[in-house]
């Protein structure tokens, strides 16, 4: 339970209906990733997104919103699924559940609307996300993307290049189901592993060892593209007592897929 917190159960998880409310996701996305003015998502996209089929999901301590979710609707070989842009959670209330509990309610709207697929990027050296998305909500992911958004103004960024797997949450997959629905976590036969050291985050803040950062970031990178054209996808994350993060890459015995994604290279 967080110290500031009245009690993280007291947290209400629904869409967002105003403008006001909008506004407080623009404002909770600017404190979050502290972007500079020009990359932040401007409060027309929250607009829009609203009006095209997305989804703007808060999670509110009563009024004040402390985290929300936010996706576009896209289309690939024929498919409709959701992109989810952007996952917050206001600091003082992160590793409570907020951010699963945000991703659950986009899939049961997902599939009450009939959607599949459910994708989004992330950092492949956040170690935190990348058990969230794979371990904790069953995301696969089986492509890389190098700098996706080139240059980012966001020091979470570290001023590295933009780097991101993309995640596919397959909503009605098996893997999802049991896991979400029955809480049987999926077997895995790992045939690679990758590694991300749990110093990752101080050497991404430290001008004078993010050198360290990159290294394992260029390395990584090479990793991925290497084994993704051979079948693997990473399917599973392992954390140690001491931090250190462990891709787990392996054949997905599932057949979900939109075909060959080939606009991320
Ligand atoms: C990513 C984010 C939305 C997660 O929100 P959250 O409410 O803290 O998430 P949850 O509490 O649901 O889950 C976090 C999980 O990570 C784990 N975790 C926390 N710190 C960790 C760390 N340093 N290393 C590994 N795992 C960690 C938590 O234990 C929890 O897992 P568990 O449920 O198995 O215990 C939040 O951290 C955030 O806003 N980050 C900055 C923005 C961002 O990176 N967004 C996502 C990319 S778009």
């Amino acid at each position: 339970m967080t110290p500031t917190a009245p009690g993280v159960e007291q947290i209400t998880v629904r869409k967002c209906e105003s403008i006001e409310e909008f506004r407080a996701c623009v404002a909770l996305q600017k404190e979050v990733w502290n972007f500079d003015d020009v990359d932040l998502v401007p409060l027309r996209l929250f607009v829009v997104g609203q009006k095209i089929g997305g989804q703007i999901i808060g999670a509110f301590d009563g009024k004040e919103l402390v985290g929300f979710a936010f996706s576009v609707p896209g289309a690939r070989t024929g498919h409709s699924y959701l992109h989810s842009h952007m996952l917050a959670v206001r600091g003082a209330w992160r590793n409570h559940g907020l951010g699963r509990r945000l991703k659950l309610a986009q899939r049961d709207d997902a599939v009450r609307r009939g959607f599949e697929l459910m994708e989004w990027t992330f950092d492949p050296l956040e170690i935190k996300n990348a058990h969230l998305n794979l371990v904790r909500l069953g995301a696969i992911a089986r492509r890389y993307s190098v700098n996706h958004y080139g240059d980012s103004s966001s020091p979470l960024q570290g001023g590295l290049p933009t780097d991101r797997l993309v995640a596919e949450w397959w909503l009605k997959s098996k893997r999802v189901v049991n896991l979400i629905d029955c809480g049987e976590a999926p077997r895995i036969d790992a045939e690679k592993s990758i590694a991300v050291p749990a110093e990752i985050y101080a050497w991404k803040a430290s001008a004078t060892e993010r050198h360290k950062a990159a290294e394992v970031q260029k390395r990584n990178r090479q990793e991925f593209l290497q084994a993704f054209p051979h079948g693997l996808a990473a399917l599973g994350y392992e954390r140690d007592a001491a931090g250190n993060g462990k891709f787990l890459l392996g054949r997905w015995d599932e057949t979900w897929s939109y075909g060959p994604g080939t606009e991320e290279k």
